[in-house]
């Protein structure tokens, strides 16, 4: 499934003010070696490098050229060299990866594995393959949605539409029936059983109401992706546009971030914090 970078340009701020309160989680890691899966055009990068600490050095994967074409641009790192050489973004090592994640994982060492709004759009073996490739690395899978949509004010209609948007988000993006709004909890569950504790942080977006551009896109997509599934989308559509069009209407998207570590690896950051 492709992805427009206009798009992934527009989320990225929202994503990022989003992603604040979850700076608990982040791993008390220096120097680390990070994978980043499906990283379109780097927003993780871009949020997670100042928060982590030291040097370090990371590997951006994703199977669009394009997109990683916008990383590296945006990384200021312009040559289209998607093959794992390493370039230089400020003090990090940067490498882009083309590679199809449902071929397999990358071969690649690392010490944490990050993942940005991918895991609802795959299916329950891609965690599973996910959960068994970590083998007790960390992983920070951020901005997974959790099913909230609430529109302020609430229309009548909105709980219908937003039931076939949610139906829809549970189809097939290219990994087989995807886990939609049900993937954080699968992979809570299944890093649970390999031994992980997990720690979690609601991680919603909160689109006041002269974000006008962001609505119209959020109002556009629901509708669309709910009228696949058969729903009457049109009225409450032009009614939505209308009411953001007047700056009526703020939205809340709920997301949860995940942060998965192995416990001798909790227990001995938090040994070190207490020294
Ligand atoms: C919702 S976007 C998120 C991008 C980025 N992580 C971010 O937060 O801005 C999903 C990403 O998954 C990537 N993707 C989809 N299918 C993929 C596949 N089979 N292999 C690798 N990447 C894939 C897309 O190219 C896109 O960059």
């Amino acid at each position: 499934m492709s992805f427009d970078p206009k798009w992934l340009a527009l989320r990225e701020p929202f994503d990022h003010n989003a992603r604040r309160p979850s700076r608990v989680l982040m791993p008390k890691l220096e120097g680390a070696r990070v994978v980043d899966l499906a990283c379109g055009a780097g927003s993780n990068i871009r949020f997670l490098a100042p928060q982590l600490r030291g040097v370090q050095s990371w590997t951006l994967v994703d199977h669009d050229p394009r997109l990683l074409d916008t990383a590296r641009v945006l990384l200021g790192m312009p040559d289209s060299v998607h093959d794992g050489t390493p370039g230089e973004w400020g003090s990090h090592s940067v490498t882009t990866l083309q590679a199809d994640l449902r071929q397999g994982f990358p071969k690649v060492d690392c010490d944490l594995v990050v993942t940005t709004a991918l895991l609802d759009l795959v299916d329950a073996g891609f965690v599973d393959d996910l959960v068994d490739w970590l083998d007790g690395r960390s992983i920070l899978a951020s901005l997974t949605v959790d099913g909230l949509i609430q529109w302020t004010p609430e229309d009548p209609r909105d709980a219908a539409i937003h039931g076939a948007f949610r139906e829809h988000q549970f189809l097939d993006r290219g990994f087989g029936p995807s886990l939609g709004v049900g993937a954080a909890a699968y992979l809570i569950e299944r890093l649970e059983q390999a031994g992980y504790t997990v720690q979690t942080q609601a991680t919603p977006w909160d689109i006041p109401a002269h974000k006008t551009r962001m609505l119209q896109e959020m109002a556009q997509g629901i509708a669309h992706a709910a009228k696949e599934t058969g729903a009457e989308v049109e009225a409450w559509l032009s009614d939505k546009l209308a009411a953001i069009d007047a700056g009526q209407v703020s939205l809340v998207v709920g997301h949860v971030d995940v942060f998965g570590g192995r416990r001798g690896i909790m227990k001995s950051q938090t040994d070190q914090e207490s020294r």
